[in-house]
């Protein structure tokens, strides 16, 4: 999807900016724990204010039941900001109404300010007319770097696209160059490691990654339908009787495909769902009724390793092993190794995938981890992100 960029915008200078970040960052009280999202927005934000323009940004923060609540405001994050950037980012009170129009007339050039929680009107998640018609009022231009949340239909996302000109940030830019071209021209063989818990929510993405990749590595919670669906005991260990048919039906897609599709060998199991579990490797037919998969075995993680090794690029969703806790967090982590050593372009889902690369330390070897859990998900099922289609082509 080719989207104008801030990049083609003419001229800037002066021009009052409205940029949509997605500062939805976990915080411990007021601590931000994780600013990723926010240092991954420096550059458009800094790219703005140095053409001149009078940045404004906004995000929503978590999901505020009933208006404005102190807990939901987007404080710690202009604190966060002003130290990144060197410069005051003021917090307005509001994301709307006289007081931010007051505050934005009052606005110099490179100046930057943080508009507060959009979600403390309901009106942002109902995509409502007048309140985008609101929040476009007080700028000249639309900028969204909020990849995500892309995949949401809300106000500040889309609805707003239809009172400015719009322009993708470059974290958008960056995100889909990286995901656009693994699923259209990627470097071959291109293999995609999928784990998590469940069929149910990954059944889209396998089938649409069934079309484009070489190699399918499916480990983790929904592993264990697959196993049940090939007649297998899974003794306690997750599964969806549910959607028995549908992992029988990828395996029988993956087949017409020609993808190789690859499982677990072995499996640590365990006696319970917990850190302090009994725990033994187990063949992954053989799982002993009263124990349940909680990690792919070292067997298993040999092999992933080496078609890693061969792979030209990888994307990754989805931990193999619960990684939270240490005892099943082998597999996890070994892919995590494996991936930081390969040649391959590596290209890490948001979310759980995102953390577990954090949990080792090796975000830097990665060559790309997304800023959006729900949104990569959505690219990888090649689904049309309305955030992004709404801006300019
Ligand atoms: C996220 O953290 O995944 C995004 O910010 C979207 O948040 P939401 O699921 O509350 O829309």
């Amino acid at each position: 999807m080719q989207k104008q960029t801030i990049k083609d915008i003419k001229s800037l200078n002066g021009k009052r900016v409205l940029v949509r970040c997605d500062f939805n960052v976990p915080v411990d009280g007021d601590k931000i724990t994780d600013d990723i999202r926010i240092v991954e927005a420096l550059p458009t934000i800094k790219f703005l204010k140095d053409a001149g323009a009078k940045v404004i940004l906004c995000s929503h923060f978590g999901r505020p039941k009933d208006g404005p609540d102190p807990v939901f405001s987007l404080a710690p994050v202009a604190k966060n900001l002003t130290k990144h950037l060197g410069q005051e980012v003021s917090l307005a009170p509001d994301c709307i109404g006289e007081a931010v129009a007051s505050l934005v007339s009052k606005m110099n050039n490179g100046d930057v300010l943080l508009l507060e929680n959009v979600r403390f009107y309901k009106e942002e998640t109902k995509n409502d007319p007048e309140f985008s018609k609101k929040l476009a009022s007080v700028a000249d231009i639309y900028v969204n770097d909020a990849f995500g949340s892309a995949h949401r239909a809300h106000s500040s996302t889309e609805g707003v696209t239809r009172y400015l000109p719009a322009y993708a940030g470059f974290l958008i830019e960056k995100e889909l160059e990286y995901f656009g071209k693994a699923l259209t021209n990627p470097k071959r063989p291109f293999v995609a490691i999928i784990g998590g818990a469940k069929v149910s929510s990954k059944i889209t993405v396998l089938k649409h990654l069934l079309d484009k990749v070489d190699m399918l590595l499916i480990g983790g919670g929904m592993s264990y339908t697959f196993f049940k669906a090939q007649g297998h005991s899974v003794g306690k260990s997750i599964c969806e009787p549910d959607f028995i048919d549908t992992a029988k039906e990828i395996v029988e897609y993956a087949k017409q495909k020609k993808v190789a599709i690859h499982f677990a060998d072995d499996i640590v199991v365990g006696d319970d769902y917990s850190a302090d579990a009994n725990s033994q490797i187990v063949p992954f037919d053989a799982i002993p009724d009263g124990w349940e998969g909680l990690d792919i075995g070292p067997k298993t993680i040999k092999k992933f390793e080496e078609i890693i090794k061969t792979a030209g690029t990888v994307i990754w969703n989805g931990p193999v092993g619960v990684f939270e806790m240490d005892k099943f967090a082998g597999g996890t982590n070994a892919i995590a190794k494996a991936l930081a050593a390969s040649p391959a372009i590596t290209i890490i889902g948001g979310g759980d995938s995102a953390a577990a690369i954090k949990k080792v330390g090796l975000e830097d070897k990665m060559d790309h981890i997304s800023t959006g859990g729900g949104a990569s998900l959505e690219l990888l099922e090649g689904k049309v992100l309305p955030g992004i289609a709404a801006l300019l082509d």
